[in-house]
């Protein structure tokens, strides 16, 4: 178990939604589990005015989302004796003399030392005169402790303005101070990818181009835009989705093996695929990369309303709730081998697959119920039922040989004693830790938006890529399907994972 300092959280956009629904109770789960350190201060910092008290109760004691022990029911009492808060206006730089002053007297009365996390989870137009502020105020500097600065997606809207971001950031902190999250490495599957890949002799030798047909990625989500109309309608699925939790995901399914497990070989590996992400041409960006969007509709007795009709968004929008694209990777590895990824909202249900496809075998000894299922497939199932499936062929009892696919099938859930934790408790741990393995690097984020820049300054720059629409509850627009070659289109979720019946693979 590595060393948790003592230390002090300080969160920027203390009032908004993440800060309630995600980072305080990953901090509460962190307290429960103790795994915080024997000093430790959360200090909240946003422009409303609030006392510790008021902060603590909104945050803490009516937090929908921290649920205390049965059998301890004063945690909550306790937790909250280690938030605090602290009102400034983070474009004046001015009040940062306010927040170290703050943050001198918490490590006082709390007895933490210097080391501070300083965690962006305000609007992304601010990272940058934050992190400014900051320098200015001297909370970068590390002669009494250690400073960390952790900054939410999205991190840059285009190339230019990452690249930008990303500049602007280092002029105050060091790349090894700057943990640029993104939630899908803290997930337990995601993590898993690597562990069956690179744990076990039966999977790595066949990982390749050889052995290997195709690979699909589906992140797909039931919900529509929700509440966030406003922000989703000037990032899309190809910014929200694609350019940092899905490419991370190609990264870890595709990266040779790092020398050793730490953050700079494996961010090393990243990058190295990242380059080698073959540049999508003008006819890829046509033939190959299909945009859509969610129509209203009614699913059984149930209206839903087209994004177009949500609130925050423009009436005539052409940004994309539904992105499916077919790439390669150009490197001794993979060359040839097609990878399939698709997200989108208001699709029949809430779940991320990766599918490797394993070519069929040359020489068909055997009679198969269809080709389809001569195949090997192994499934990393990211979310809901996290676990891993390989389907295999094995013979129908009786006369002959016959052969009927199976499928073997490893559920988290099946541990009992298992803990899964939340992607955002492990991501905080590991910087609380000064672990950044699973934090992604500048350079690696800049080689990801190289690949996507194109396709969104094609879609500005040319009226005529469609915009498809697509009918809430369907997997999308029927062109994602042409995508897929061989017919077999993309791999539909097991039945108990649709609640339809409709998309499911039995
Ligand atoms: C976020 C996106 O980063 O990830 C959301 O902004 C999306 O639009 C969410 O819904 C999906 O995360 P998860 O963990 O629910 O798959």
């Amino acid at each position: 178990m590595k060393k948790t300092d003592n230390q002090i959280l300080t969160i920027f956009g203390a009032s908004g939604d993440l800060t309630e629904r995600k980072l305080i109770p990953a901090v509460f789960n962190l307290f429960k589990r103790g795994f915080l350190p024997e000093n430790y201060a959360i200090l909240g910092v946003s422009r409303t005015d609030f006392s510790d008290e008021e902060y603590r109760k909104k945050v803490v004691f009516d937090n929908p989302h921290l649920k205390a022990s049965k059998e301890k029911p004063d945690e909550l009492d306790s937790f909250a004796k280690l938030v605090f808060y602290q009102s400034i206006d983070t474009k004046a730089v001015v009040d940062y003399q306010l927040l170290a002053n703050r943050l001198k007297t918490l490590c006082n009365d709390c007895h933490t030392d210097q080391n501070y996390i300083f965690y962006l989870s305000t609007p992304p137009s601010l990272y940058s005169v934050i992190s400014k502020n900051l320098g200015e105020a001297q909370l970068n500097t590390e002669e009494k402790g250690w400073k960390r600065l952790i900054v939410e997606k999205p991190f840059g809207y285009t190339l230019e303005s990452a690249k930008e971001l990303n500049n602007q950031l280092l002029e105050s902190f060091k790349e090894d101070q700057i943990y640029r999250i993104d939630h899908y490495l803290g997930k337990e599957t995601v993590q898993n990818t690597l562990v069956a890949r690179f744990g076990n002799t039966i999977f790595e030798p066949l990982w390749n181009r050889i052995y290997i047909e195709k690979v699909e990625i589906t992140a797909a989500e039931s919900v529509g835009v929700e509440k966030r109309g406003g922000y989703y309608d000037g990032s899309g699925a190809l910014r929200d989705m694609i350019q940092n939790h899905l490419l991370q995901l190609v990264s870890l399914v595709t990266m040779e093996p790092p020398a050793r497990m730490d953050a700079e070989s494996i961010h090393n590996e990243k990058l190295k695929l990242f380059r080698s992400l073959r540049p999508l041409t003008q006819d890829d960006i046509r033939d190959n990369v299909i945009r859509g969007q969610y129509l209203n509709s009614t699913i059984g007795d149930k209206e839903y309303l087209g994004y177009r009709d949500e609130q925050g968004v423009d009436a005539e929008s052409r940004t994309e709730t539904f992105a499916a694209l077919k790439f390669y990777i150009d490197n001794w590895r993979w060359a040839d081998v097609p990878f399939f990824v698709r997200t989108g909202k208001r699709l029949p249900t809430r779940v991320s697959e990766v599918v490797i496809h394993f070519k069929p075998n040359h020489h068909h000894l055997f009679s198969q119920r269809r080709i389809a299922n001569s195949q090997n497939v192994l499934v990393f199932r990211i979310q809901p039922n996290e676990g891993i499936l390989l389907k295999f062929g094995l013979k129908v009892p009786g006369n002959g040989f016959k052969v009927e696919t199976v499928n073997m099938d490893f559920q988290y859930d099946g541990l009992t004693d298992a803990y899964v934790p939340e992607a955002y408790e492990r991501l905080l741990l590991d910087c609380m830790q000064g672990d950044a393995t699973l934090y992604a690097r500048g350079d690696s984020v800049i080689a990801a938006w190289e690949f996507v820049d194109p396709i969104l300054k094609a879609w500005k720059d040319d009226p005529d890529l469609p915009v498809y629409g697509y009918p809430s509850g369907t997997w999308g627009p029927e062109q994602a399907n042409t995508l897929i070659e061989n017919g077999h289109g993309w791999r539909n979720p097991c039945a108990n994972l649709v609640d339809d019946g409709l998309y499911c693979e039995l």
